[in-house]
């Protein structure tokens, strides 16, 4: 068990400390709700990209993959309905100026920022990005830093079908930024303004659609549990019928136990037949399909499962955060699961005339493409906290009996147990971990 439940403040002190992630444009002040990842940050991200992956193509469903373009015109946002529809209703305190989101729950009890309760009309904000593209600035070059990946997904739904092996039911995963001009970004990567989403559209035979619902309710929350989240911080929410989007029909969010409550880490949605029929309508081309068995055109229907990566990686962060005792000293680790580690073993010499030593059996390993560290900076302890820290599962140290013996020891991060291994298996040993 845990010492402490962790504060967001400790992640994002943790993150700081290990250069997990670094607050964009630090130098000259920040830039509120958007951040940069340093080395691990982007190796724990890219885990989970490739967890999400792997998760989805599991069993072999056919889903292929897209990367869609970043700015849009428009006519495709006009589509979409999110020229119209995507706002947040906002809110000024009249005394200190400052400005909320009128559904704020903080702001019940006056303006979190100076106490009044001196408030503006409420007005709705619209939170998509928008720019010009081209030399001139006229409303035909307006376009919009997308607010969502799904989008470039349903544009290029007839592309996919007429160039790949595909047939109804598929889907298409896409992993890419999203834009959101948040009027109040909060607690840290929970709400950006520019964020990562993980989304995937499976288009199936709308009398499956329920089917397909139910299915994509369930992989996903197993999915959460398969990369060592905590199962009973884990939970499926029905949303109420006047907490829908505009083009959902059905949606449940999965939902994580964060400190700071119950909440979203990814949205599963019922689209219905809504974003094709509209970009039909818009673009004037065709997006139906053909049934060869009942002979007619349909449109197909669309379950989406969406998440967000910074998000993702903020509730493995909190998960995983773990502090312990040992011998009187205050110890932190993230007891990540491997595969979501983003160093998986460390070589550390106990001393440095072992350096030769241990760098040749750690690059022996490297080679084999796991991502591993050598370290030979500060005492062995310090060593070993700085591997905690960023959740590495095993560090292998290289000492006085080695050269004798032909064996290093291999200490457990979690239950802190030491045993000796004959340098040979080493390879063996890791690839076990990572195939947990
Ligand atoms: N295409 C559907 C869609 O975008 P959403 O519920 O608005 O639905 C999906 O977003 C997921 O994207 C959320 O569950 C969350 O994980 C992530 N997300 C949304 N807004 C975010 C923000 N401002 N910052 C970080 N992640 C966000």
């Amino acid at each position: 068990m845990s010492l402490i439940q962790p504060t967001l403040e400790d992640i994002i002190s943790l993150c700081k400390r290990r250069g997990f992630i670094f607050q964009s444009a630090d130098i000259y002040g920040g830039l509120n709700g958007i951040y940069d990842f340093g080395h691990y940050g982007v190796l724990i991200k890219n885990n989970l990209r490739t967890a999400w992956i792997q998760s989805l193509r599991e069993n072999n469903t056919p889903i292929v993959l897209l990367e869609g373009s970043l700015l849009g015109p428009q006519t495709v946002w006009e589509a979409s309905g999110h020229v119209a529809n995507f706002h947040d209703p906002m809110i000024d305190c009249m005394e200190c100026k400052k400005r909320f989101r009128a559904d704020d729950p903080d702001i019940q009890k006056g303006c979190p920022s100076c106490g009044k309760n001196n408030w503006t009309e409420v007005r709705q904000f619209n939170m998509m990005f928008s720019t010009h593209v081209g030399a001139t600035v006229e409303s035909g070059s307006i376009a919009y830093l997308r607010p969502e990946t799904a989008q470039a997904i349903f544009i290029n739904f007839k592309n996919v079908l007429s160039s790949h092996r595909v047939k109804i039911p598929f889907g298409i995963a896409q992993i890419g930024k999203a834009f959101r001009n948040e009027i109040t970004p909060k607690q840290f990567l929970f709400r950006m303004r520019e964020f990562e989403q993980m989304e995937m559209e499976w288009f199936c035979k709308p009398d499956t659609s329920q089917h397909y619902f139910a299915l994509w309710s369930e992989r996903r929350r197993i999915f959460y549990t398969k990369i060592g989240i905590n199962s009973k911080k884990i939970r499926l929410r029905p949303h109420e019928k006047t907490e829908l989007s505009h083009y959902s029909s059905q949606t449940s969010d999965v939902e994580y136990e964060f400190p700071f409550g119950w909440k979203e880490l990814e949205g599963i949605a019922h689209r219905g037949n809504f974003d094709l029929s509209q970009h039909s309508k818009h673009s004037g081309k065709d997006l139906a399909v053909f049934d060869e068995e009942t002979q007619s055109s349909y449109i197909p229907h669309v379950i989406e499962t969406s998440v967000g990566a910074d998000r993702l990686f903020l509730t493995v962060l909190f998960d995983a955060y773990h502090v312990d005792e040992i011998q009187g000293d205050r110890r932190i680790s993230l007891k990540l699961h491997p595969s979501v580690a983003p160093i998986k073993a460390a070589f550390l010499p106990l001393v440095k005339k072992f350096n030769e030593q241990m760098f040749a059996i750690y690059q022996s390993i490297a080679a084999v493409g796991i991502s591993v560290e050598f370290d030979d900076s500060g005492s062995i302890g310090k060593r070993y906290r700085r591997q905690d820290e960023i959740g590495t599962p095993v560090c292998f140290t290289y000492d006085y009996d080695s050269a004798n013996d032909n064996t290093v020891t291999v200490r457990n991060r979690d239950t802190l147990q030491q045993e000796r291994i004959s340098i040979e298996k080493i390879k063996t040993y890791l690839l076990d971990i990572l195939s947990q």
